[in-house]
């Protein structure tokens, strides 16, 4: 294929990122204001997008007919510090993101010590959503090769999963992005909220109120008892996302298809793919990567 990986401070950086991630290091400046929606790729990052946009915007949008989301992917409204920079013009992308209107929500897949300074010595805030590494590997194996078909000629799912496992895949070593953020939200729990795409899925209610209290907007008791809370989570739910028309076709940042972002949005696909050879391998590899950290996952083997 024509992506391949750079090791860039200690994370695989993919080819197609480069420029953008050596040019969002190097010259973004936090707001105190700004939210940072942080994962690794495949985790749930479209989700936690729609529903972090919506729970800070919700008195500007609160007539759900004009929602933003019904006629913008997520991506578009929450766009991706890793690849805003892309490209020539630094300048007048800087001058364009300073005039955003505040908070200005971003996405980013890079590991936590790679964020810049700015990032991480304001007083922004950083969501993460990780997701169990049987389903994010099924879902990225899928999703590499809707965007590349040649991709699956080149490597065998076992294949892809004993590189995944030695930490070569795009913004990997996973066990290290995730244990990066993890121990953040241990050692400083206003800076970063630390989510499960399954607990998510369990009690989107609880968590959509944690995360409204992490950000310093919690809900009040009469939006609780108007319904704004599940007014959002509809909203921004698997199935009403992936039937918009505007997910349904077109592309979004660096010609990504809308539509490959929403596949089945399940837990546990993953047993449609796995050989047992390969639930070994990742169970082992996730033993020796995750044990002693606190940091488990309820879905696996
Ligand atoms: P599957 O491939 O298992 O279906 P990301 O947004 O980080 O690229 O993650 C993509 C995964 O999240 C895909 O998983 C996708 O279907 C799922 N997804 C997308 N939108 C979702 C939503 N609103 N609710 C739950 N899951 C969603």
């Amino acid at each position: 294929g024509s992506r391949h990986l750079y090791l860039h401070q200690h994370f695989w950086c993919p080819s197609t990122h480069f420029q953008g991630v050596i040019n969002f290091q190097n010259h973004f400046l936090a707001k105190d204001s700004d939210v940072i929606v942080a994962s690794f790729p495949k985790s749930g990052t479209t989700w936690l997008k729609a529903l972090t946009f919506s729970i800070l915007n919700r008195q500007r949008f609160s007539s759900s007919h004009n929602h933003p989301l019904l006629t913008s992917n997520p991506h578009e409204l929450v766009p991706f510090l890793d690849f805003i920079f892309h490209g020539d013009n630094i300048h007048d992308k800087l001058s364009h993101l300073s005039n955003m209107t505040e908070p200005r929500v971003f996405g980013t897949h890079l590991p936590f010590p790679s964020l810049p300074k700015s990032i991480k010595e304001s007083s922004c805030k950083i969501v993460y959503i990780c997701r169990n590494p049987f389903d994010t590997f099924v879902s990225l194996w899928i999703f590499a090769n809707k965007i590349n078909p040649h991709s699956m000629h080149e490597l065998t799912i076992e294949e892809a999963l004993e590189k995944s496992c030695k930490g070569i895949v795009g913004f990997g070593p996973t066990w290290e992005h995730m244990l990066g953020y993890w121990r953040e939200s241990i050692a400083n729990p206003n800076k970063v909220l630390f989510l499960k795409y399954e607990e998510l899925k369990e009690d989107a209610n609880f968590h959509v109120k944690r995360v409204a209290e992490f950000l310093d907007c919690p809900f009040t008791k009469e939006e609780e008892s108007n319904g704004v809370i599940e007014n959002i989570i509809k909203l921004c739910s698997f199935q009403k996302m992936k039937n918009l028309d505007v997910n349904k076709s077109g592309t979004v940042g660096r010609n990504l298809e809308k539509k490959y972002l929403f596949r089945k949005g399940e837990i546990g696909d993953w047993v449609n793919y796995f050989s047992p050879a390969m639930i070994e391998k990742l169970s082992k590899t996730m033993e020796e990567k995750l044990s002693g950290s606190g940091l488990s996952f309820k879905t696996c083997s």
